[in-house]
């Protein structure tokens, strides 16, 4: 995979809150995605923001919305509503390949494109049902539910597999990546890399995403 065609997802879980608007503006110009964490404190141990901040945020960017809750069933709409142009859900709380081909058809049916997640003890053959079906596999390569985590490298492994297998399909990596792991992410077959503390606590967001895409 080379740097050039990788997308860069900014996760504004990192962002400042108090100026949200403002965070969003300053990467704009330099992401192709916006990613906003949706975590319900059940499935992952934290609370973040739901789909009324993804309705009031004003952006040009695509916003990639990465369902962390148990029953992402229930909140496909509401983010569709919200104006979300991607939606992903985990692999674990939705077990059965027709109940994902039926979120992954009402994501699609909703204008937006689909993903599925895996955290990063959930082998990849536990998706070998869907990954035909869906736009994206998120690799995560931190245990999910907050930013600044440490990435697990045990995953390139897996992002590795899924491109020897997948050569065309979207595989997003999110968790610890930074100019030092984008490029091991990128080398093992990852083309879009989601970064929250990296960039957002930069002062020189250009410069944190050229760095991602290892210019
Ligand atoms: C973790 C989230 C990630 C996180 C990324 O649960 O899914 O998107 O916000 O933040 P960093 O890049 O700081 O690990």
């Amino acid at each position: 995979m080379s740097p050039s065609n990788v997308l860069i997802a900014p996760s504004i879980l990192s962002a400042d809150f108090r100026v949200l608007q403002e965070e969003v503006k300053s990467v704009e110009p330099y992401a192709d995605w916006l990613q906003a964490d949706i975590m319900d404190g059940h499935f992952v141990p934290n609370l973040s923001f739901g789909a009324p901040v993804i309705k009031w945020i004003e952006t040009s960017l695509p916003v990639d919305v990465h369902l962390m809750v148990t029953n992402p069933a229930d909140r496909i709409e509401e983010f569709l509503d919200a104006g979300a142009k991607h939606i992903t859900f985990h692999a674990e709380v939705v077990e059965s390949s027709e109940k994902r081909r039926e979120l992954i058809k009402r994501i699609r049916d909703g204008g937006a494109t689909a993903g599925i997640a895996l955290n990063p003890d959930t082998p990849l053959s536990s998706v070998d049902d869907v990954l035909g079906d869906v736009n994206l596999l998120l690799i995560m390569s931190v245990n999910p539910g907050f930013g600044g985590q440490e990435f697990i490298e045990d995953v390139l492994s897996k992002a590795r597999k899924a491109r020897e297998q997948h050569t065309d399909l979207m595989i997003q990596m999110d968790g610890g990546i930074d100019d030092k792991t984008a490029s091991q992410c990128i080398e093992a077959g990852a083309n879009n890399l989601v970064s929250g503390s990296y960039i957002f606590r930069s002062a020189d967001r250009a410069a944190a995403i050229a760095a991602l895409r290892g210019q």
